[in-house]
């Protein structure tokens, strides 16, 4: 049997979903991606990973780790955003993050720890009771998060 090629979009279990293009507002005053856009970008990746393994729309950044930046990126460059769960606690969700430029092939930034907690309606940290990564969508609310009332269509 033909052996498995790895996908190019996947690197030591985490995946790459997002990408983002480099524009003249994504630059800091040197010319090169600012670092505060790059970490608005994941920040936002992270968010929504964890709503979709919680199957909690209320789900907040509570604890962002070292960050390391290895390298930069230019305008026009391509960047993707790979993310991994590393551990389910009883309210949090633990990922670790990779950066890199797809046009230079290096990796901009990690990190190590991004810690999301599941909130309830009150804002209280809420057991999420899951142990395992969910490669589906069979978690997601099926609440608008607006309204808490309008039921989503089944999947
Ligand atoms: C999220 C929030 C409700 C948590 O409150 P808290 O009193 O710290 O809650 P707890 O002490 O019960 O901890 C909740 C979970 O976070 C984890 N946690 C708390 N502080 C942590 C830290 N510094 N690093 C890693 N994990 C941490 C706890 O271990 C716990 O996880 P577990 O239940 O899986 O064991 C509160 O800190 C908050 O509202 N923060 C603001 C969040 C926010 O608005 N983020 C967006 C930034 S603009």
């Amino acid at each position: 049997m033909a052996k498995q090629k790895t996908p190019a979009w996947s690197e030591d279990g985490l995946t790459f979903r997002t990408r983002k293009w480099v524009r003249p507002e994504d630059l800091n005053a040197n010319g090169s991606l600012f670092g505060g856009s790059l970490l608005k970008w994941i920040d936002e990746e992270a968010a929504i990973y964890a709503i979709v393994q919680l199957g909690n729309y209320r789900a907040v950044t509570k604890h962002i780790s070292e960050i390391n930046f290895e390298a930069s990126a230019v305008q026009g460059d391509l960047i993707e955003i790979g993310l991994q769960a590393t551990r389910f606690g009883t309210t949090s969700l633990t990922m670790r993050a990779v950066a890199r430029n797809m046009i230079t092939r290096r990796r901009i930034l990690t990190i190590d720890k991004i810690v999301f907690v599941s909130l309830d309606d009150d804002g209280t940290p809420t057991p999420h009771g899951y142990r395992e990564i969910t490669y589906d969508r069979d978690r997601m609310p099926t609440e608008r998060v607006a309204t808490g009332t309008i039921r989503l269509p089944a999947l």
